[in-house]
């Protein structure tokens, strides 16, 4: 039944754990919406002939009592409208809460590329390797404009900004390779800023990882035999002709020394970050990052937010607009002084200050 709805409404595969709910959902609006159409312009039609004005004299008679059926023209919409909403409201809020146990990557869109950095310390352009069955937890940003990293075979599609942290996840239920599309107009080559999910195995995926981060210390490009080719076969063929799968989809890894954590503790040293924030608990100029990460922080408006990578980020870039109660207005704006690449760092580094005693958000309330 999914099949014959999937292949009947020209749908793509369904390649992650939400993809079955969010088809399954869109089915039942479709076929709703189709049976009410049809009933209300088929009612139409019955009445505009059977009600006609059969001769220049005749007049309607006036119509009583019909409360039952407006109780009805009310209540069937109302009533279908709120199944809609909670089936929604429920796979949405299971969209937009990635599993605790998620593993992160950051990724950076721009004019007209995407870029994955993974914690261990490697990134690659292009391509994305995952684990089939273990959740994925991606930290997106942008350097220039708003791109909106889209998967059609995992249905999730979220913005990327530049300057803040948005986040999505997806559960890959197979392996494959799986198309990355730009779904925000974001200049001349929007329609090619193209990139692909690779999901590997989970021993495929640690042999890779630990090749990666084994591997030279230089900058390389990766034939991914299946992906250029997979691509072009896709195409019409004059823009197959005009598709240069090396320039839109080779994959480029870097092979960094040390993790991603790492590099924030150099990044944090080299930009002063350490001259205002300690990173052994105690107090000083600005807070410690001791376990400042999803930590729940008072703030002088007198609201509360939890410090994760979202507001860690804004408190880079715009550090005045939410500022923690008890500290001086002194902290400088980033903005322009660090690149996406050092953000994701110094959130890996403050994410690794955080001491075990402290494993949930709620245990240190306000
Ligand atoms: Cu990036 Cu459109």
């Amino acid at each position: 039944m999914n099949e014959l709805f999937r292949k009947l409404l020209f749908l793509p595969e369904q390649a992650s754990t939400i993809a079955k709910d969010v088809d399954h959902l869109h089915y039942i609006i479709i076929t709703t919406t189709m049976v009410a159409a049809t009933l209300i312009f088929g009612t139409a039609a019955y009445f505009i002939i059977r009600f006609r004005r059969r001769s220049e004299t005749e007049i309607t008679p006036k119509v009583t009592g019909t409360f039952g059926w407006e109780a009805l023209f009310v209540g069937l919409p109302l009533t279908t409208f709120l199944v809609w909403f909670f089936m929604g409201y429920h796979d949405f809020v299971r969209m937009q809460t990635p599993p605790p146990e998620a593993m992160d990557v950051y990724v950076v869109g721009k004019q007209w590329m995407w870029k994955f950095t993974y914690p261990e310390g490697p990134s690659s352009i292009g391509v994305l390797r995952v684990p089939v069955g273990k959740p994925v937890r991606l930290l997106l940003t942008s350097r220039d404009v708003i791109h909106s990293f889209y998967v059609p075979a995992f249905r999730i599609k979220q913005d990327a900004v530049p300057g803040a942290y948005t986040q999505t996840w997806f559960e890959v239920t197979k392996p494959g390779n799986y198309r990355v599309m730009c779904a925000e107009y974001c200049g001349l080559k929007h329609s090619e800023m193209w990139a692909e999910v690779v999901a590997l195995s989970e021993q495929d995926y640690e042999s890779w990882m630990r090749q990666q981060r084994e591997g030279d210390l230089v900058t390389r490009r990766d034939a991914t035999p299946s992906g250029p080719e997979r691509e072009r076969s896709l195409l019409p063929a004059r823009q197959a002709a005009l598709y240069d799968p090396q320039e839109a989809h080779g994959e480029v890894m870097y092979a960094e020394r040390g993790s991603l954590a790492e590099r924030g503790e150099r990044v944090a040293a080299e930009k002063g970050c350490l001259k205002c924030h300690t990173v052994d608990g105690t107090e000083h100029i600005g807070p410690t990052w001791v376990d400042l990460y999803m930590r729940r922080e008072r703030l002088t408006t007198g609201e509360t937010v939890v410090a994760d990578e979202a507001y860690l980020t804004e408190s880079m870039m715009k550090p005045l607009v939410k500022l923690v109660a008890g500290y001086e207005p002194v902290m400088p704006s980033f903005q322009g002084q660090l690149e996406a690449a050092e953000v994701a760092a110094l959130l890996e580094y403050i994410k690794t200050l955080r001491s075990a005693r402290l494993n949930d958000v709620e245990s240190k309330g306000p």
